[in-house]
């Protein structure tokens, strides 16, 4: 049970918008970096943390102590629920960049052993990559997403053709982003994990800039890893995040080298333990997880298919509106099931100053908040469930004009 319920409980998008101030003085376009922390959910985590230290800490073995730590137990199950899977397979961590590390740092790599990431992913999983091969001698494979030169993600087809030829039984672990954060390009995670699985190949998807925009199925995917932070699409608080570790993926998970019950080989065996019990160490910040908590059921009682109704028809506007501008292009896929909400454009001609100057000038003068992109020199805008037709109307009016001043 989730005590602290709020009579005024958010159920639709006018409600999520309401409770968003900063929608009322800027249009921000950035939750593809930072979802605004909704002010229901900020709310819950300063009383969590009020009531945790006025109260709970002195009567910790108490029925009410075990209420408070039941209710940071309950944002688990909540996402759990979220991802289609069991809450024993959920770890909180910091963020995403912290899941995919653990993940990828708890296979015991050797040299000359391989890890592959598509061309897609983010700097946190290049930045482990190139880590990874410093330090261990490990050999990575890049595989691309789209044509050489194509500038457009096209489908998946020409991916998988790639990810065929190119990932090998060598290969240990496959890094696959289930939304690009670069021109938000969707992948066909559940197809490279059966493929990767084919190939004892184990899979992380990396799930930042999915989670809370459309529904996520970590079960169906498949993946052994899922790595995920609740404060973009879902608008939680910054410093928590989750990896989900499948049941087979736990077998031989164990980064901080806990002592394990031995299986049939004598090998520390970790599958029947709770992802919980083998990443979260010492103390922790429940009033983080039980803000986490509030922010999925949210989402979940506005309903995850109106969330992403919502962020379709306004990338649709975007991208048609996009179209008529002169002196630009729409890096982003058209079709909504090879994309998402995340659209990047270029400039004709672009520069990064150009494109920096772009992304000041939307602010200074028409308060809009949208982010460079450097990896394709673009201005990436993000379109989320509580902003409106109105402001996408107003985002096309400022980029018509600003395009051709820059
Ligand atoms: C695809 C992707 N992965 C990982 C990250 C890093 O997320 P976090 O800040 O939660 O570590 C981001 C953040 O933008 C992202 O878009």
């Amino acid at each position: 049970m989730d005590n602290n319920r709020d009579e005024t409980e958010i159920s639709t998008l006018g409600q999520l918008r309401a409770d968003i101030p900063l929608a009322s003085d800027y249009i921000y376009l950035n939750s593809c970096t930072f979802g605004p922390v909704l002010r229901s959910v900020q709310r819950t985590v300063a009383d969590s943390l009020r009531e945790e230290n006025d109260e709970i800490i002195a009567i910790r073995g108490k029925e009410p102590g075990a209420r408070f730590y039941e209710r940071a137990e309950n944002a688990r199950h909540r996402v759990a629920a979220l991802l289609g899977v069991p809450p024993a397979d959920v770890a909180w961590v910091n963020n995403t960049t912290t899941a995919s590390r653990l993940a990828i740092m708890s296979l015991d790599w050797q040299a000359g052993e391989r890890l592959a990431v598509t061309d897609a992913e983010h700097l946190s999983t290049h930045s482990a990559a190139r880590g990874l091969s410093q330090s261990r001698g490990v050999e990575v494979t890049t595989i691309p997403t789209a044509q050489p030169g194509a500038w457009i993600y096209e489908g998946p087809g020409y991916f998988l053709e790639q990810l065929d030829q190119m990932l090998t039984p060598a290969h240990r672990l496959l890094v696959i982003s289930h939304v690009s954060n670069i021109d938000g390009r969707r992948l066909p995670v559940a197809e490279a994990v059966g493929l990767a699985r084919n190939r004892g190949v184990k899979t992380l998807v990396d799930a930042a800039q999915s989670l809370g925009m459309f529904d996520v199925n970590a079960q169906a995917i498949g993946a052994e890893f899922l790595s995920g932070s609740v404060h973009k699409w879902l608008m939680g608080p910054p410093g928590i995040g989750f990896l989900v570790i499948s049941e087979e993926g736990r077998r031989r998970y164990n980064p901080y080298l806990l002592p394990l019950p031995p299986d049939g080989d004598g090998l520390p065996d970790g599958s029947r333990m709770p992802a919980g019990a083998l990443n979260e160490l010492g103390t922790a910040n429940y009033s983080l997880r039980i803000g986490a908590g509030e922010s999925v059921r949210t989402m979940q009682r506005i309903g995850l298919d109106t969330i992403e109704e919502r962020c379709r028809s306004l990338t649709a506007q975007l991208r048609a509106g996009l179209r008529n501008v002169p002196g630009i292009r729409v890096a982003s896929s058209d079709a909504w099931e090879l994309s998402s909400s995340v659209t990047t454009v270029q400039l004709h001609e672009g520069t990064p100053e150009r494109c920096l100057q772009l992304v000041e000038r939307l602010l200074d003068d028409y308060r809009i908040v949208v982010k460079y992109r450097p990896e394709i020199c673009g201005v990436r805008i993000g379109a989320a469930a509580f902003n409106t037709s109105e402001e996408i109307d107003q985002f096309l009016t400022a980029i018509d004009h600003l395009a051709p001043q820059v």
